[in-house]
């Protein structure tokens, strides 16, 4: 395992920090850093909230999210009594900046710390509430703040957030999160690309013939329907996570990993996506809605029946094909489809390599199929490479795909930690290169807003889907019309 090098003694204040986030993610990453001795003796965690809530109340709720959302048996008594020595409360409301004297009395002293503030609250707040930390003097030169997705939803909405916290932070104190670039298999796709030199030549278009994304869930959008009502799949993943694992899959080997180095390299990739307008969005997008159904035997109720308002168009999947117009990827499609309440949790890319150029096989039974890259993300998550290989024994050739396979939790045998603990780690050293920018969150909306704009022009319906299945059928289709289909696990 790597060397794990204790972070800077740190305040760190979570706004919305009696929310769903911080106490289902945050604070258990957190927990498990100062289990690993990452967290200094004099760090911080201030949890900052509207409602009044005793230091008592406080602990005894995050007491509680601890033992629910910990691994089974990581919660252990004698570290919890030392973790909740950190922990403090502080009564604050985004819009009324002349109370926040809890926060302003915790803080003061303490400027020469790592100051973080992150976040976790809806993005309308992001702008009153780094106003806030301004107006009362709490934004020092070794400040960060953090923002949680979504940034907007939409590219002036997304602008206006940049504009309203850039008015009291500079770019390089801004963290915004995608909590995907903190999952271990994502960066191994750095380590695949770039630690080998294997694939470095494969990695184009004269070697790959398409490459298929996917980020099933098999649960429903439960207790967030009313706020994913008007947002949906295309906003809420499609925009973010898919499209930093495109980019991480198809940009240039960047020079370094210095936090622009890999960030230029993102940019020129969505900057390079072909705009789906009102003409194509029909032949390249599909969008599709949940109705009842079973998930692994259990009957579940379908989208519009777990709303109040029954009559949503809102796309709770999406499949689209991608082009990148540069030299590396020119004819290269890229298919994405994300969805909930699908037939499993199961995200994956797959490298499609181009077909052998002539088969000297011609009497065996088998076609001789192209090779694949697995390169699977969650669960078990490893890479596979199949190659054809001959069955044993005599007589002709009879060749069928086999798997190479390595399995990352049975090769390195340690818990994987969650997204969250690195990216924390990440924000208190002071490390944004794991972190979007302005201009990275700026031009995916742009692609995404023609997106929407296109089919809101071309009035694209959104197909149902039975929950429990991969889909609705147009997405097999979309890639059926190119002679192609998805590799799914059955
Ligand atoms: C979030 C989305 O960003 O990612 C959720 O808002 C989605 O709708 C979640 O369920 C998926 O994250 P993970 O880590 O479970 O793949």
């Amino acid at each position: 395992m790597a060397q794990l090098v204790p972070v800077d003694p740190f305040d760190l204040i979570i706004f919305g920090g009696t929310g769903d986030l911080a106490m289902r993610k945050l604070l258990p990453a957190l927990y498990h850093r100062d289990c690993d001795g990452q967290l200094t003796a004099d760090s911080r965690i201030i949890a900052a909230s509207r409602g009044a809530l005793s230091q008592d109340e406080y602990l005894a709720s995050v007491e509680a999210a601890l033992r629910e959302n910990l691994g089974e048996g990581d919660f252990d008594e004698t570290h919890w009594s030392q973790f909740s020595k950190r922990l403090h409360y502080a009564q604050a409301d985004a819009f009324d900046h002349e109370n926040w004297n809890d926060l302003v009395d915790v803080l003061a002293g303490r400027e020469d710390r790592v100051r973080v503030a992150y976040l976790a609250t809806a993005p309308s707040l992001f702008g009153p509430l780094a106003n806030g930390l301004k107006t009362n003097g709490l934004v020092t030169d070794s400040s960060r703040i953090v923002l949680e997705k979504p940034l907007g939803r939409d590219l002036e909405s997304a602008r206006e957030i940049n504009n309203a916290v850039g008015e009291c932070f500079r770019e390089n104190q801004i963290y915004r999160i995608d909590h995907y670039l903190g999952k271990e298999t994502v960066q191994n796709l750095l380590a695949l690309r770039f630690g080998n030199s294997l694939f470095e030549p494969l990695w184009r278009r004269s070697a790959i013939d398409h490459v298929q994304f996917t980020v099933a869930e098999d649960l429903g959008v439960g207790g967030r329907v009313e706020f994913y009502d008007g947002v949906g799949a295309l906003r809420d993943m499609v925009q973010n996570h898919l499209l930093q694992l495109v980019c991480l899959f198809a940009m240039e080997p960047p020079s370094s990993l210095d936090q622009n180095a890999v960030r230029d390299e993102k940019i020129k990739v969505l900057r390079s996506l072909k705009p789906v307008s009102a003409e194509n969005a029909r032949t390249n997008t599909v969008r599709g809605q949940y109705t009842e159904g079973a998930v692994k035997g259990k009957a579940v109720a379908g989208f519009r029946d777990e709303l109040s308002a029954k009559d949503s168009t809102t796309e709770t999947f999406v499949a689209l094909k991608l082009e990148i117009e540069n030299w590396r990827w020119s004819g290269v499609p890229f298919y994405l489809r994300t969805g909930k309440r699908l037939k499993a949790k199961h995200s994956e890319i797959v490298v499609q390599f181009q077909d052998v150029p002539h088969s000297i096989f011609p009497e065996q039974e088998y076609n001789v199929s192209p090779n694949l890259m697995r390169i699977r993300l969650q669960p078990d998550e490893g890479v596979q490479l199949s190659v054809m290989a001959k069955e044993p024994g005599p007589g002709g050739f009879d060749l069928r795909p086999v798997s190479l396979d390595l399995s990352f939790a049975e090769t390195f045998g340690i818990r994987y930690p969650d997204a969250y603990e690195r990216l924390l780690m990440e924000v208190l050293r002071g490390n944004p290169a794991l972190f979007m920018r302005r201009d990275e969150v700026e031009a995916a909306w742009e692609w995404i807003d023609g997106i929407i704009e296109g089919w809101q022009v071309s009035k694209l319906k959104v197909d149902s889907y039975v929950s429990g299945s991969w889909g609705p059928t147009a997405s097999s289709m979309l890639l059926d019309r190119d002679g192609r289909a998805w590799h799914q696990e059955s």
